[in-house]
């Protein structure tokens, strides 16, 4: 039976050979176990690294994301939608803390990740990157984007790392109310006079192809997904994500009544899947290059809303600091 260190000690001057070895080995065994690795644990530094990348770019994806959805608070077309669609942006920021609240047990600090996203070193997913020019871009993001992010994120409640599993079981909780009103909005559309029908079809036309790239590049170019579902990070590849995304959509777009923008989009009967045609991978790699159609725009607002925000992060220190030295005086 493998002793458990518990702690990382090589990292505090213990004998780093013995607790490397016995921490791997029990790594590994939880791991084969396909039981959770806690923040106490002893871990692999590239598993850590690993993490922090992609808890890290998620929780930055949830912070920018709400800024494509935030464009229609202020003109939604009814209080009660008004009402619905802050909720839901007001979840995304929700979202973004669990999750940097999980990359800070892998002992990476808030400051330095907001300082990563807000110099553009840091990646955040490419679907925020794109325009939300008219309200049924609402409907398409619930619908395509949350759809996307549910189909890739449930099987991430069962990710190794435990703070991160357990950040997204609420999350996704959540995606899947986003994705029904996103639904709905369409449904309306759809249902609605022929001009809003024309809107709601051009928004799908606009946001079906990278809703799909969402679940990164093509298995064959993906480097991080081996070693990923190795340590049972990710459970499912990029492509098994994307065919599972295609093949929910359709019966939900013949409900809708809109067409899904793909003339290769077929049902392969030997495959028991839908065919789809190829994406426009240059597109996905502009945009991760910073040069979508508004990468320089999120960014932007982003750090002014960071420097603008400066006030808030220093009241709430001060008050900490009074409170833990109050608690301290009556301790003592
Ligand atoms: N946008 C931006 N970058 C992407 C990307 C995308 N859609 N897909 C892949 N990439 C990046 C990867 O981060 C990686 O870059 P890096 O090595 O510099 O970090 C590179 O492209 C190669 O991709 P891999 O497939 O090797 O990377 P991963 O194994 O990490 O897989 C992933 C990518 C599927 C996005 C995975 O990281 C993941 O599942 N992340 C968690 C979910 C997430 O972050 N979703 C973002 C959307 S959040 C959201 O949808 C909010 C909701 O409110 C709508």
């Amino acid at each position: 039976m493998v002793t458990t260190p518990g702690r990382d000690t090589s990292a505090r001057g213990g004998d780093a050979a013995l607790y490397d070895e016995a921490g791997q080995a029990r790594f590994d065994e939880l791991i084969a176990e396909d039981k959770r690795i806690e923040p106490t644990d002893w871990m692999p530094d590239d598993y850590r690294k690993t993490l922090v990348r992609q808890v890290s770019q998620h929780a930055h994806s949830e912070i920018i994301g709400m800024q494509p959805e935030g464009n229609w608070i202020t003109r939604a077309p009814s209080l009660k939608r008004k009402a619905i669609l802050m909720a839901k942006v007001q979840d995304e920021a929700g979202h973004g803390l669990y999750l940097y609240s999980a990359a800070q047990t892998l002992g990476t600090t808030r400051e330095q990740m907001m300082d990563d996203l807000i110099s553009g070193k840091a990646k955040y997913s490419s679907i925020f990157n794109y325009p939300t020019p008219t309200w049924a871009d609402m409907g398409s993001i619930g619908w395509l984007v949350d759809g996307a992010a549910i189909c890739n994120q449930v099987p991430l409640c069962r990710a190794s790392y435990g703070p991160y599993g357990r950040a997204m079981v609420r999350i996704c909780k959540e995606e899947s109310f986003h994705q029904r009103q996103g639904f709905e909005i369409l449904l309306h559309l759809m249902r609605g006079t022929q001009e809003q029908r024309e809107m709601a079809q051009e928004s799908v036309n606009r946001w079906y192809a990278p809703a799909l790239m969402m679940f990164g590049p093509p298995d064959a170019d993906s480097p991080n997904s081996a070693k990923s579902m190795a340590w049972n990070i990710k459970r499912f590849s990029n492509d098994e994500l994307r065919q599972r995304f295609v093949d929910m959509l359709v019966p939900q777009a013949e409900v809708l009544g809109v067409t899904l923008p793909d003339p290769d989009l077929k049902w392969n009967e030997e495959r028991g899947h839908y065919d789809y045609g190829e994406l426009d991978w240059d597109e996905f790699h502009e945009v991760l290059k910073g040069r979508g159609p508004m990468n320089a725009v999120r960014l932007e607002r982003r750090r002014t809303a960071h420097e603008d925000g400066a006030w808030v992060r220093e009241a709430a220190a001060a008050y900490a600091s009074k409170m833990a030295a109050r608690d301290e005086r009556i301790a003592s």
